[in-house]
């Protein structure tokens, strides 16, 4: 890599597109990781997957205003670039990608992108306009973070944002973009009081106590899953199964809970254990606690 600036031990960190195009000049293959920051090991997940299948791996990290709504937490969401440097690092990046918002979306700035229907559903209906945010600023780390004037090879999307990840396949579908758009398991927390809660750097909001109590968010999910393997096939029956769970929490406000296919279509009727078909249950993964 030519053109970065680096002390030994720390990885680089570029601001502007003009640094980045030098330090990947000539490579083969860019994989990229665009996150807010703040990371995890969800995030290190995604990394060393990128690691594996890319000659150089590039992880953005930008908290973009485009996709927080009014009231929502932008100026508070938790930031701390030395310490996503050393996590980004131990899973594998070449490089950090970490542009101002004045370089991603300077005075004049006026498009976006809107992928249609998949993005107006479920925390569509909950975040109106996050999913025009994220489509439009993930269009633009895309097309800014690749070699010799292409786009990124591959980028990397966890599934806990399952809908995240649909909106941005549709929009490189429809779009004709040539990035390969890679899905990653999600990680959750293994053992203790909040075992089964998806890692979430917005978890750093909560204590211990909050911690285990939004837990209840995946131990609905696993109730519904359990309720359709012992033979339930019933959308409300399994439904409820999950409200159950959820209802054991008295001051959780819950946005939704449904169940749909993987394209986020309502599910109407299941059969028993089919094979080969998928059926995910979504629900929103940040608990809302009164303040
Ligand atoms: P952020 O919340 O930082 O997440 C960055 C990526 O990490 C996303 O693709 C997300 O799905 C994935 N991720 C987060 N937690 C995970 C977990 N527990 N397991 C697996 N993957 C996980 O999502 C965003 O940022 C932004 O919307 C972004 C795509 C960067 C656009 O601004």
């Amino acid at each position: 890599m030519t053109g970065v600036l680096t002390t030994p031990d720390l990885l680089p960190v570029v601001r502007t597109r003009p640094e980045l195009r030098a330090a990947l000049l000539g490579a083969e293959s860019v994989g990229l990781v665009p996150t807010m920051g703040y990371l995890h090991t969800g995030h290190a997940t995604l990394i060393e997957q990128a690691r594996r299948e890319n000659e150089v791996v590039v992880v953005s990290v930008f908290v973009n205003p485009l996709q927080f709504g009014a009231g929502e937490d932008l100026s508070r969401y938790p930031r701390d670039l030395e310490r996503d440097r050393a996590v980004a690092l131990a899973a594998g990046a070449d490089l950090i990608f970490h542009p101002d918002a004045n370089h991603m979306y300077p005075a004049g700035f006026a498009s976006s992108v809107d992928v249609g229907d998949v993005a107006q559903a479920l925390e569509g209906a909950s975040r109106p306009g996050h999913f025009g945010g994220v489509a439009t600023v993930v269009m633009k780390l895309l097309n800014m973070v690749g070699a010799g004037g292409r786009p990124a090879d591959r980028a990397y999307f966890g599934e806990k944002d399952w809908q995240q990840l649909m909106v941005v396949r549709q929009m490189v579908r429809d779009l004709n973009h040539p990035t390969q758009i890679v899905g990653v398991p999600t990680v959750r927390l293994g053992e203790g009081a909040a075992a089964g809660l998806a890692l979430s750097s917005r978890n750093s909001y909560l204590n211990p106590a909050h911690l285990a109590r939004a837990a209840v968010l995946s131990r609905a999910l696993r109730a519904v899953q359990a309720a359709y393997t012992s033979g339930e096939t019933g959308v409300p029956a399994l439904l409820q199964a999950g409200h159950r769970v959820l209802e054991s929490e008295s001051e959780l406000t819950l946005d939704y809970l449904t169940l749909v296919d993987e394209h986020l279509q309502p599910v109407e009727s299941l059969t028993a254990a089919p094979a080969g078909a998928e059926q995910a249950v979504s629900t929103s993964e940040q608990p809302q606690w009164p303040s």
